[in-house]
Parts: C-alpha cells; sequence; structure tokens
C-alpha cells in the first residue's frame, strides 16, 4: 500500500431508501427490528466502529421522515432518494456527496449482522488492489435470491477477477449453479465509478437501475473489479421477507446468549430467551427458559431470574431472587432482594437490598425500603416505605382522587395489617402499627396503634330466632 493510498479520503454509503415489497408492512424495511433494534441502527453500529460520522451517509426514501426520525440520534449523513429507482439509482443520487472522497464503502440497509472487521477487510482489499469495485461475496448454503458473481478463468481456474454479476430471474440454466453471491456490500473508486454510472440501464424485468451491473460495465471499459470472499456467509444474510426477518433475530439472540455465557451466565434453553444487545448480566446468574431481557437492562451476579420474566430498562443488583412471571419496568432492586412470583414492578419502582415483593402485588414510583415486605396481593403507587416494613396483604393505596396524585409515606420498621386501605395524602410515622382492615385517612403518629374499621358486634342467639321467624311464615 502506498502513503498516497493511506490518505484516500473514503465514505460509508447506506442504502436504505427502499420499501421493503417483500415484508408486506407498512412499516419501511430499514426500520424493521432484529436483536432488538432496527435493521438499520445494526448497519451504522457496525459502521461507525470504521469511519467517523460525519463521514457516514444513508441513502433514505420510502417512509424518509420516518426513518431520519428513528435514527437520527446517531449523527450521520442523509441522502433523499425521492422516487426508488433501484440500487443504481441511489448511487447516482448520492453522486454529489461521494464526489468528495476518493473511494466510498457501500453497504445495506438490510443486512444487520455485517461485523466491522468485514467492512475494514472490504476497504483494505480495495486500497490494495487498486481495483475501481471491490465487492465483497459470500457462499451461503443456500444462494437463492441472491445476485451471483461471474468470475474470470484462467487455465479453467477462476481468478480474483469478476466479469459480471447475474440477478436470480436473469441466471440462465447454466448459471443456476453458481454458488458464489453478491452480498450488496462494495468498494468503488469515486473517478472510474462516476466516469462510467451513466451506462446503466433498466432493461431489467424490475425496470430498475442495478448497481450490479456496474462490474459488467466497468470490467468492459477495462477497470478492475475485483472479488473479496466473506468467511462467514451469515454476516451477510439480508432480510427481505417476514421468515427472513425472523431467523436474524433467532442468530442475533444466539450470539447474544453466547456472549453473556461465555462470561459465566447460566442459560439453560438459549433458544428460548430473549435478550437485547445493550442488557448486561454478571457470572453466576441463572437464566431459566423463557426469559426476555431487554432495552438497557442490568442484571447483577449470582442473581436467578426464573421462567417467563419480562424484563425491560431495569437494573437489578447482586443475588436478587426473580421468581417466575414477572413483569418489570425501569424499576430498580437492590442486592439481595427477592420477586415474585408474578410481581408487577412499573417504572420508578425501587426495590430496597433484602425486600420482598410476592405474588400480586404491583408497584409504581415507590420505593419499598431495605428489608421490607409486601409479599402478597398490593398496590402500591407513588409511596416511600421506610425500612424493616411490613405490609399486609391486601393493602392499598389510594393515591389518586380523580385528578391528582397524592403520596403516602410510611417510615421504618411500620406495621400494616392485612386489607388496610392508605388513603393518600397521608404519613404513618416511624413503628406504628395499622390494625386489619383499617381505612387510613389520617396520618398515624409514630410508635401508635391505628384502629379504623366498623367495632365488631356479636349478636348472640340469631340463628336460632331467625329460624323461629322462618317458621312462622315470615320472609
Ligand atoms: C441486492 C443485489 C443482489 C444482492 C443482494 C444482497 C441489486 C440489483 N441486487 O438485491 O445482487 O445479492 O442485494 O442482499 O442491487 N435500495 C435503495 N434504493 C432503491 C432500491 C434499493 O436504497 O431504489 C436499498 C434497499 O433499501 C436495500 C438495498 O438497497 O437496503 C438493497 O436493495 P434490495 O431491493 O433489498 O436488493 P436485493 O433484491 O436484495
Ligand atoms: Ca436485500
Amino acid at each position: 500500500m502506498s502513503k498516497n493510498d493511506r490518505a484516500a479520503k473514503f465514505a460509508i454509503l447506506i442504502l436504505a431508501a427502499g420499501k421493503g415489497t417483500r415484508l408486506k408492512s407498512r412499516r419501511p424495511k430499514v426500520l424493521h427490528r432484529v436483536g432488538g433494534r432496527p435493521l438499520l441502527e445494526h448497519v451504522i453500529a457496525a459502521a461507525r466502529q470504521v469511519a467517523p460520522v460525519g463521514d457516514i451517509f444513508a441513502v433514505i426514501g420510502h417512509e424518509a421522515e420516518q426513518v431520519r426520525q428513528a435514527v437520527g440520534g446517531e449523527g450521520i449523513n442523509f441522502i433523499l432518494q425521492a422516487e426508488q429507482k433501484g440500487t443504481g439509482h441511489a448511487i447516482m443520487v448520492a453522486r454529489p456527496a461521494m464526489l468528495k472522497y476518493d473511494f466510498f464503502l457501500v453497504l445495506s440497509g438490510d443486512a444487520p449482522l455485517i461485523q466491522p472487521s468485514t467492512i475494514e477487510q472490504v476497504r483494505d482489499f480495495h486500497r490494495q488492489s487498486g481495483a475501481a469495485m471491490t465487492i465483497l461475496t459470500a457462499v451461503p448454503a443456500d444462494p437463492t435470491g441472491y445476485g451471483r458473481i461471474v468470475r474470470k478463468r484462467q487455465r479453467g481456474k477462476p481468478t480474483e477477477i469478476v466479469s459480471t454479476i447475474v440477478e436470480q430471474n436473469g441466471l440462465t440454466a447454466r448459471q443456476q449453479n453458481l454458488r458464489e453471491i453478491n452480498s450488496g456490500i462494495y468498494a468503488f473508486s469515486s473517478q472510474p465509478l462516476f466516469a462510467h454510472l451513466d451506462q446503466l440501464k433498466t432493461d431489467n424485468p424490475h425496470r430498475e437501475f442495478y448497481l450490479t451491473d456496474m462490474a459488467e460495465i466497468l470490467s468492459r471499459a477495462r477497470k478492475k473489479v475485483v472479488a473479496v470472499c466473506a468467511q462467514d456467509p451469515a454476516e451477510v444474510l439480508g432480510a427481505n421477507t417476514q421468515a427472513e426477518l425472523a431467523s436474524l433475530d433467532a442468530m442475533l439472540r444466539m450470539r447474544k446468549c453466547a456472549e453473556l455465557m461465555a462470561a459465566g451466565v447460566a442459560i439453560y434453553r438459549p433458544d428460548t430467551c430473549v435478550i437485547d444487545a445493550e442488557v448486561k448480566v454478571g457470572a453466576d446468574t441463572v437464566i431459566e427458559p423463557f426469559v426476555q431481557l431487554l432495552g438497557r437492562t442490568r442484571v447483577g451476579a449470582d442473581c436467578q431470574i426464573s421462567s417467563f420474566c419480562v424484563i425491560r430498562d431495569c437494573e437489578i443488583g447482586d443475588r436478587v431472587m426473580v421468581r417466575p412471571g414477572c413483569i418489570m419496568t425501569e424499576a430498580r432492586v437492590e442486592e439481595g432482594a427477592a420477586l415474585g412470583p408474578y410481581s408487577h414492578l412499573r417504572p420508578a419502582a425501587e426495590v430496597g437490598a433484602g425486600g420482598h415483593v410476592g405474588n400480586f402485588v404491583e408497584l409504581k414510583k415507590t420505593r419499598l425500603g431495605r428489608g421490607s415486605k409486601a409479599n402478597h396481593l398490593s398496590y402500591l403507587g407513588d409511596a416511600t416505605i421506610g425500612d424493616n416494613v411490613n405490609v399486609g396483604a391486601g393493602t392499598i393505596t389510594c393515591n389518586y382522587d380523580g385528578v391528582r396524585k397524592h403520596q403516602t409515606v410510611i417510615g421504618d420498621g411500620v406495621f400494616i395489617g392485612s386489607d388496610s386501605i392508605l388513603v393518600a395524602p397521608v404519613k404513618i410515622g416511624r413503628e406504628a402499627y395499622v390494625a386489619a382492615a383499617s381505612c387510613i385517612t389520617e396520618d398515624v403518629p409514630p410508635e401508635s396503634l391505628a384502629v379504623g374499621r366498623a367495632r365488631q358486634i356479636n349478636k348472640e342467639g340469631w340463628v336460632k330466632q331467625r329460624r323461629g321467624k322462618k317458621a312462622a311464615g315470615e320472609s
């Protein structure tokens, strides 16, 4: 590689304007999700490892505004292809922006498994070979649907030189058994490409400008067109149908589980778990079958996450036990706590160290202090509950008066008897007791007992009396 080559300026151009007709969906193709995030975000993430965002461009068109909104935060540049007349047309539209670069890499917005190292491989191969066009190819188990590579042969053997790319519906009977496919990922030197780009025609079944035709156009013009084969064919798989989306998703999920297992997490049936890319889990944590860990969830070490839990954007400390069927969103759980089965932790729920939340207990904007327990059938919303509090079965904070939400504050060491109603705003002082089945509407001073219910009356002999009345014909 000469000094000059190394100084050559390059861009990354992501093609993302297509409609994705084969998905039969109203949502633009590149916003369909695999591994918990849109296809296009995967490709941008890989591109960002190879080039600064200022040199990354995405060609958008179908539902452009929606795509721009969804990935705008990434800071890349957008190029509008208002009418989508094919992959070759996308390059025509990008021409003014790409002319500023010596060469550029083309990535496909619908091929999300591409790794930064492979993009670099294409870039370096292109630089070293001095080619006008470098094509990343692969040899997958089933090449159906992809464009096929026709290499120039010398003494019966294929060379690195490509003479043409033939799309699936243009294959002749003899070409049917070509196994090497076009990944849709390329490097182009700007000068020779743009000198010949206008030769693209739409003489194909889709009446589109095929970027793939540049292979033949450039080689006819005696420009060098080369192929470099990807080591792992899975990396270039495209998502053109719902079935392909599902299999890419499964591959990404497996990749994530394998990464966690390599770091010491036990996952009993990884094929049943759904764990998003950004999730972190500490060593010696056990994940049972059918668990979903989503978004930015963090799970500490030595935890147990039981079956059928759906946990999104939560922070879970070390040694936490999450029993089956818990639904948790934007909640924080400190070390040694135990949850479930069937607990519901909603946004801003917080469980202190060693706390217990049991079955059919819902927490919202509520902190349950260290060592405190709410074990059965409760709603605790907009409440601050101190340490070592016992919340009896069926306790409910009435936080809503129909217009506004109000706070319930419960001090350390309080005992709330079962089936109590706490009408907010209300404060229960430190170490106070609330008698079972109380309806508490006024603050309770510390270390006192509040009884807020009707006194029980026993009517002795009442049953006998009633029988007598019945016998006498009364109802
Ligand atoms: C393309 C290649 C095929 C290759 C395959 C690899 C062509 C003609 N064929 O086929 O050889 O094997 O990729 O996955 O290029 N796009 C635009 N503007 C357009 C049309 C498409 O930006 O006008 C974008 C799409 O959003 C997509 C990418 O280009 O991200 C590829 O287009 P797609 O229609 O999926 O091409 P394939 O039929 O898969
Ligand atoms: Ca495709």
